[in-house]
């Protein structure tokens, strides 16, 4: 196209009723005419008076729009000598090429992508009655929560909006230690405590620091779908191992070949709900620490106990240090506020927290510090009995 065309070809594609401005406008018009080649490298532009007189807009825009191209790179200007199209086309033949493979093969995904898709077991409905392992969050103490946060906002503390040093807030850190202690005969130290935005992160975290690509993982069988796509999709080669009423029952042919990893629910079987009985426990934990191999315990939902007391963690049997325990703030509390921890062997805890804050810049300080308020003051064990209730 050359100039001269130039002020018909927009004109007769501008909307003059429209609430887009003007220069939005011409400049969208002129970044797809060169984007598209139709104002081809080297072009000169007519002058910022021409054009303007041409689509009988205001000069101002027009050299605001040539302003805004030059400085997004789309034309250069010589004083005194124009403004010209910039030559910014892909090189060679390889744009060609990449042309026509983009139409023969619109997107392609990597293997490991296609099979997290097509296997997903992740539902559209996330809310609502029966939908196993999500709370009511309808009873949730809001106004509690609130009050609480706009305590901690009106102070805004600088500390708390920043990223957080590796590991999360730590007096959150101190409170979920004395709770997990008590509770879920954890043992641990607040150190230990790495907290993340829950299980799903705590456990691929723990498999890109302790696992490599193409490693065995145990999982059981059947297993909750996220773990399983997690472990999947880091590359591990899963291996499901059956359950029966005492949990976990891997075969002795399973025996002789130790995974690197294996994932289980001790607690509260996921979705069939039997306990890990203290034999198959002991075993696990004797096998691990024969071939070094590392359980992730996941504990999502072992406040919710009914008919007989839960067992203490799997973790708090554990003296050889192979057992990393992973829990959800989201079952006690709600989903969305996506908050988990996870407690490591101490030879881990600098790994950890190195691990976590150079993967996922960790943040929501501030968040955490409502809930170590929440936790202190008592409001989350007065909400769990209640919930407890509600729910039996
Ligand atoms: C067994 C199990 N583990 C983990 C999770 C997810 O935990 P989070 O929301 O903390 O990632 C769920 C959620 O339903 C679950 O059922």
């Amino acid at each position: 196209m050359d100039t001269i065309i130039l002020a018909d070809w927009l004109s007769a594609r501008l909307d003059r009723t429209a609430a887009e401005p003007m220069y939005r406008q011409v400049l969208e018009l002129m970044q797809q005419a060169i984007l598209t080649g139709q104002l081809a490298p080297g072009t000169k532009l007519p002058s910022s008076r021409t054009l303007a007189i041409d689509l009988g807009i205001a000069r101002n825009t027009v050299l605001h729009v040539y302003d805004q191209l030059t400085a997004e790179g789309y034309v250069s200007s010589t004083t005194g000598s124009g403004t010209y199209v910039a030559d910014t086309a892909p090189r060679d033949g390889a744009s060609k090429k990449a042309k026509a493979a983009e139409t023969k093969a619109p997107c392609t995904i990597s293997r490991r992508g296609e099979r997290l898709i097509a296997q997903a077991g992740v539902s559209p409905k996330q809310w609502g009655a029966f939908m196993p392992g999500v709370p009511d969050v309808a009873e949730f103490p809001a106004r509690t929560w609130s009050r609480l946060q706009a305590r901690l906002w009106k102070r805004a503390s600088p500390d708390l909006l920043t990223y957080a040093p590796g590991g999360g807030y730590r007096p959150l850190r101190r409170a979920l230690s004395d709770y997990l202690r008590v509770a879920r005969s954890v043992k641990c130290q607040p150190d230990q405590i790495i907290i993340t935005t829950g299980i799903h992160q705590s456990i691929d975290l723990a498999v890109r620091l302790l696992t490599d690509f193409g490693d065995r993982a145990w999982v059981e069988e059947p297993c909750y779908w996220g773990a399983r796509s997690v472990l999947q999709s880091s590359g591990l080669t899963l291996v499901p191992i059956p359950v029966d009423e005492e949990g976990l029952n891997p075969a002795s042919r399973d025996m002789t070949e130790p995974p690197r990893l294996a994932l289980v629910t001790p607690s509260h079987q996921y979705p069939l709900g039997m306990v890990m009985s203290l034999a198959r426990r002991r075993a696990l934990l004797e096998f691990a620490r024969q071939h070094k191999v590392w359980i992730i315990e996941d504990d999502y939902d072992s406040e919710f106990r009914y008919g007989s007391r839960p067992l203490s963690s799997l973790q708090g049997l554990d003296d050889a240090g192979q057992v990393i325990y992973v829990g959800s703030l989201g079952k006690m509390l709600y989903p969305g506020l996506r908050m988990g921890y996870m407690v490591v062997p101490e030879e881990l805890v600098e790994t950890f927290r190195i691990g976590v804050a150079e993967l996922y810049r960790e943040g929501q300080l501030m968040q955490q510090a409502v809930l170590t308020e929440f936790i202190l003051d008592g409001h989350l064990t007065s909400h769990v009995r209640r919930m407890r209730g509600l729910y039996g």
